[in-house]
C-alpha cells in the first residue's frame, strides 16, 4: 500500500490537532482514519485534554493486550466520564479488576446467552406483533431500542413491575452522562434501587444475576449499596446502547442490500455470518481510552507516561491490510478478528449475549414479515452521540399488513 508524503502526513497531523467525535461525523472520521493508517497511524489530538489515537489493527490489538502499559484505570470513558463514579469492572486495573470480573464472569456467560434466549424469543414475538399488523414501523423505536433492555432485566432477574421504572432510570443516566451532579442523583436512585432488590434475593434466592450479587464478595466482605448500584448500573450502560446501535445497524445493513436479504431468506444459516460483518464494520463505541502507565513506542510515536490513548477499534475493523475490501459488507470472511468486543483482560463479558440478541431479532423479523423493506434507505446516517458511541436513529419501513 502507498505511503503518503512528508506533505500529507503533515496535513494529516494537522486535520487530526482538533479531532474529537464531538466535532466529526462517522463518515468523515472513517475517512480521516483511513487516510492516516497509511502514513500517520499515531496521530494526536488536543481536543478533550489531549489525546494519542491507534488506529491499525495490530496497534489497537497489542495495545489491548498489553494491560500493564495501557490501563483502564481510572476511567476507560476518560475525558468524558471524569469525575462520575468509577464503574467495575471496565474502570479498573489487575488486581482490582480481577475481582469485579469474577464477579461478572459468574453471572453474565456463555450460559446467560442459553438461558434468556427463550425469554429474548418471545420479547421478539411480542414486539413484532404490536406493529405486523400496521404495514410500517420503525425499526429502531419499535424492536431495537426494546429488546436489548428487556434481555438485560432477564439477565438481572428484575420483575416485570419494575421494568419500567429501570428503563426510565437507564435512559435518563445514559442522557446525563456529561451532567455530573444529576449522573450522580440518578446513580444513588439505582443503587437504592439495587440494593433492595438484592435485600430480597437474601431472603429468597432466585436463579438470577441479583442472587448472585447477593453472594458476591469483594476482600471477604459482601457488597454495599454502592457497590451493587456500580455493578448494576455498568451491566445495564455496558449492555443496552450498545446492542440498540448493532441491532438497527444490522437490519439497516441487510435491509438496504437485497442481495443479502435474499441470501439470508433462502438461508437462514447465514445470519451469524451477517451478525458478525455488521459488527465488524460498525462499532457502537468507535473505541475508549487507556492511560499510559510507562513511557512507551508505538509505530514510531512516543507515548509518555500519564498520557491518554484512543484505542480505535471501528478504525482497525477497518484495516485493509488484515480484513480484504475491508469497507465492503461480506458474508465470506473469517469473523473472529474483529475487535468489536475488545480483547485481552477487559473483552466483553456480554458478547455470546448480544450475538443471541441479534440473530433472534434478524431471524424473526425475516420469519414473520419477510417482504419488509425501508423507506429511504438512501436518506439513513449514523451520526456521533454523546459518549463517542455512533447510532442511526430512526430506521422506518414497511411491509404487506398481516
Ligand atoms: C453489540 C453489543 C456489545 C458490544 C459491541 C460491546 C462491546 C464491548 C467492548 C468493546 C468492551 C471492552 C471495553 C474495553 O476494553 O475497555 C466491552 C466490555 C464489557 N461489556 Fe460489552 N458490548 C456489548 C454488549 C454487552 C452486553 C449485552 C453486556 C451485558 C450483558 C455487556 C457487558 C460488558 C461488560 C460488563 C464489560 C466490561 C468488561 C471488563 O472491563 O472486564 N456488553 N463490551
Amino acid at each position: 500500500m502507498a505511503s503518503v508524503n512528508d506533505n500529507q502526513q503533515a496535513g494529516l497531523r494537522r486535520a487530526f490537532e482538533n479531532f474529537s467525535t464531538y466535532r466529526s461525523t462517522p463518515d468523515k472520521a472513517l475517512d480521516l482514519f483511513a487516510q492516516a493508517r497509511t502514513g500517520c497511524p499515531v496521530p494526536h489530538s488536543q481536543e478533550l485534554g489531549g489525546f494519542h489515537l491507534l488506529l491499525t489493527y495490530e496497534d489497537v490489538r497489542a495495545a489491548l493486550m498489553d494491560w500493564r502499559t495501557f490501563g483502564n484505570g481510572p476511567h476507560a470513558l476518560r475525558p468524558i466520564a471524569e469525575g462520575v463514579p468509577r464503574l467495575p469492572p471496565i474502570d479498573f486495573d489487575p488486581p482490582e479488576h480481577t475481582a469485579w470480573r469474577n464477579i461478572f464472569n459468574a453471572g453474565i456467560n456463555a450460559k446467560t446467552a442459553d438461558r434468556i434466549a427463550p425469554l429474548v424469543l418471545a420479547d421478539v414475538a411480542n414486539c413484532i406483533d404490536r406493529f405486523v399488523g400496521k404495514g410500517e414501523c420503525d425499526l429502531v423505536a419499535d424492536l431495537a431500542e426494546r429488546v436489548p433492555m428487556l434481555a438485560l432485566f432477564h439477565v438481572l432477574g428484575l420483575d416485570e413491575g419494575s421494568h419500567e421504572h429501570v428503563r426510565r432510570l437507564t435512559l435518563a443516566l445514559l442522557a446525563s452522562a456529561a451532567d455530573r451532579p444529576r449522573f450522580s442523583q440518578i446513580f444513588a436512585q439505582f443503587a437504592k434501587f439495587g440494593k433492595a432488590e438484592v435485600e430480597k434475593r437474601r431472603i429468597a434466592p432466585r436463579d438470577d444475576y441479583l442472587t448472585t450479587l447477593a453472594e458476591a464478595r469483594i476482600d471477604g466482605r459482601l457488597l454495599d449499596e454502592e457497590e451493587i448500584g456500580a455493578v448494576t448500573n455498568s451491566v445495564l450502560l455496558a449492555g443496552h446502547g450498545t446492542t440498540v446501535i448493532s441491532m438497527t445497524n444490522l437490519f439497516y445493513e441487510v435491509l438496504s442490500r437485497p442481495r443479502i436479504k435474499q441470501a439470508l431468506l433462502a438461508d437462514p444459516g447465514l445470519i451469524p455470518a451477517a451478525v458478525e460483518e455488521t459488527l465488524r464494520l460498525h462499532t457502537p463505541f468507535f473505541g475508549l481510552y487507556r492511560r499510559v502507565n510507562a513511557d512507551t513506542m508505538v509505530n514510531g510515536t512516543e507515548l509518555r507516561e500519564g498520557e491518554s490513548v484512543y484505542l480505535c477499534w471501528q478504525s482497525a475493523n477497518r484495516d485493509s491490510t488484515v480484513f480484504e475490501d475491508a469497507d465492503d459488507f461480506r458474508l465470506d470472511r473469517d469473523h473472529s478478528r474483529h475487535l468489536t468486543f475488545g480483547r485481552g483482560r477487559h473483552s466483553c463479558t456480554g458478547a455470546a449475549t448480544a450475538r443471541m440478541e441479534l440473530c433472534v431479532a434478524l431471524e424473526q423479523l425475516l420469519l414473520r414479515v419477510p417482504d419488509v423493506e425501508l423507506i429511504a434507505p438512501e436518506t439513513v446516517k449514523a451520526e456521533f452521540r454523546g459518549a463517542e458511541t455512533a447510532a442511526i436513529g430512526s430506521l422506518p419501513a414497511r411491509f404487506k399488513a398481516q
